[in-house]
């Protein structure tokens, strides 16, 4: 009973979120920049988030909060019931295309993923899993995922990885990209990872993201079967950044054993 009604309260609160954010589609954003130029963040990313954080501390005052743009815990564990959330997923989308983009919010307990919320706010298609329980999309429930080869995958990642970069060698991407049917870049780790669940694409790879960007989108995929870990095949674990492979088990074992060397690159 307790995860169901944490979900229904996440749910109300997501949903409220999703409409204050059309809202301010016809407002002027106050947009700045993070670690680098290219790293957005506006007022609304920072409202959402307080509104979150705000909402949780009123009904779960003993659940802690690790949130992107830094109003939740400074957390050094994952002790106790944990909320990961990123207000907004894909802000450069949510900037430059006011479309693209997601709420994410993962509940965790004691370091294991319980229920996961992406909420794809211009769509208005709101996916859910609790651990156990199932995954939905509205909540109409989302098959199990389906497994692929190589050759009739979609895989979704970002170019960048495919060039000369310091996070992997570009030279263990290449083949894959030139061995898969087709390659996607959505610039939302939430809505990619979405998208491995629903096999509207057949895995997703990224080479650093954060705990607030894989939380729910790992509750949702594992729940329907799909395998998510870093691009060594390890674990992750919730309280550091790391690299992120998300793909159903047949498609996840061939890469990792044919192009990530067994992980060991
Ligand atoms: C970003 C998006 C993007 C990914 C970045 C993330 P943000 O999240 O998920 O797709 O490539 O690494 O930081 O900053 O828009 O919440
Ligand atoms: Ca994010
Ligand atoms: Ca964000």
């Amino acid at each position: 009973m307790k995860w169901e009604d944490i979900n229904a309260h996440a749910k109300q609160w997501v949903k409220e979120a999703g409409e204050r954010i059309r809202l301010s589609f016809d407002t002027t954003l106050n947009i700045q920049t993070k670690t680098n130029a290219n790293d957005l963040v506006t007022n609304i990313d920072k409202e959402i988030e307080q509104f979150f954080i705000k909402k949780i501390r009123e009904v779960y005052p003993e659940h802690k909060i690790m949130g992107e743009e830094g109003f939740g815990d400074e957390l050094r564990s994952l002790d106790g019931i944990v909320w990961l959330i990123d207000p907004i997923d894909g802000t450069m989308n949510f900037i430059h295309q006011q479309r693209n983009f997601a709420i994410s919010l993962g509940v965790y307990e004691n370091g294991i993923g319980k229920i996961g919320l992406i909420y794809d706010v211009v769509h208005d298609e709101l996916y859910h899993a609790i651990r156990g329980k199932g995954a939905y999309i509205n909540e109409k429930p989302i098959a199990p995922v389906k497994e692929t080869t190589v050759k009739e995958s979609i895989i979704a990642l970002n170019a960048t990885w495919v060039m000369e970069n310091h996070r992997i060698d570009h030279n263990l991407m290449i083949p894959l990209v030139k061995d898969v049917r087709g390659t996607r870049s959505y610039g939302t780790a939430a809505l990619e990872m979405v998208f491995v669940a629903t096999g509207r694409v057949d895995a997703y790879l990224s080479m650093r993201l954060s705990p607030w960007d894989f939380a729910a989108g790992t509750v949702i995929v594992e729940e329907l079967g799909g395998v998510v870990t870093n691009l060594r095949g390890e674990k992750l674990d919730f309280l550091s950044k790391d690299s992120l492979f998300a793909a159903n088990p047949s498609l996840h074992q061939s890469i990792l054993k044919d192009y990530l060397k067994d992980g060991k690159f």
